[in-house]
């Protein structure tokens, strides 16, 4: 594998958390850094693992099985990975990107009850060591965070679970930081935008000595 150079933040949240409102918080950020960088998203971020977000995400096809979505997402991230996010840290880019492993373990794992074993696993297949430096968690109820993105229109399949499935997903996502306080970053977004903008600055600034 290529020697890695640049540094790899995530962001991740439930849905509505306020990813979309603060990723270009972080961009300023970076570009004020003089950092040089790619936005990029999952599942997707390579044509072909868009066209599998695509399939993913439909929601007047049959329902994919667990065991297949969870394949697919790999399917993606293998792609995602080898033609965009391993090339770009190896050119001593920095990548940032909306979602990402973590968001495997909250929504198969913890939503659709996947093992975790096998989420693993699989993890170590597609990526090797390669982990994010960095994962921002934007925590907020599910239930505001639903209610946010209804007002918006139309949800895809995953929104469209029920309640319980989008708390069991912010319960991985808690476990998660809590395991591992070094890399995730845990934010409060049930505050005012600004607030959260505010946390995620100061939080960012103190963690990555690039941006200071
Ligand atoms: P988003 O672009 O709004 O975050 O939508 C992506 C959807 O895909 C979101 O509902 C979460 C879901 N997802 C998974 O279920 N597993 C994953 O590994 C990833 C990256 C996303």
């Amino acid at each position: 594998m290529k020697k890695i150079k640049g540094r790899f933040i995530t962001i991740e949240g439930v849905e509505g958390a306020g990813k979309s409102t603060h990723i270009p918080v972080l961009e300023e950020l970076l570009r004020g850094g003089g950092i040089d960088f790619v936005r990029s998203r999952e599942p997707g971020g390579s044509p072909l693992a868009e066209r599998i977000r695509e399939l993913l995400l439909a929601r007047d096809d049959e329902a994919p099985a667990a065991l297949t979505e969870l394949l697919l997402i790999f399917a993606a991230r293998a792609e995602h990975l080898a033609k965009r996010i391993e090339p770009a840290l190896a050119a001593g880019k920095w990548v940032l990107c909306d979602r990402f492993t973590d968001a495997t373990f909250a929504y198969q794992g913890g939503g659709r009850g996947l093992p975790k074993a096998a989420i693993a696993a699989l993890q170590e297949l597609v990526q090797g060591g390669l982990r994010p430096d960095l994962s921002i968690i934007l925590d907020l109820d599910p239930a505001i965070g639903l209610s946010r993105i209804r007002d918006r229109g139309q949800l895809d399949r995953i929104e469209r679970e029920d309640i319980a499935f989008h708390a069991r997903v912010r319960q991985c996502y808690l476990d998660i930081a809590r395991a591992e306080p070094g890399r995730c970053l845990l934010i409060d977004a049930g505050q005012p935008p600004a607030a959260v903008g505010r946390d995620l600055r100061a939080a960012l600034r103190e963690r990555l000595p690039e941006l200071r």
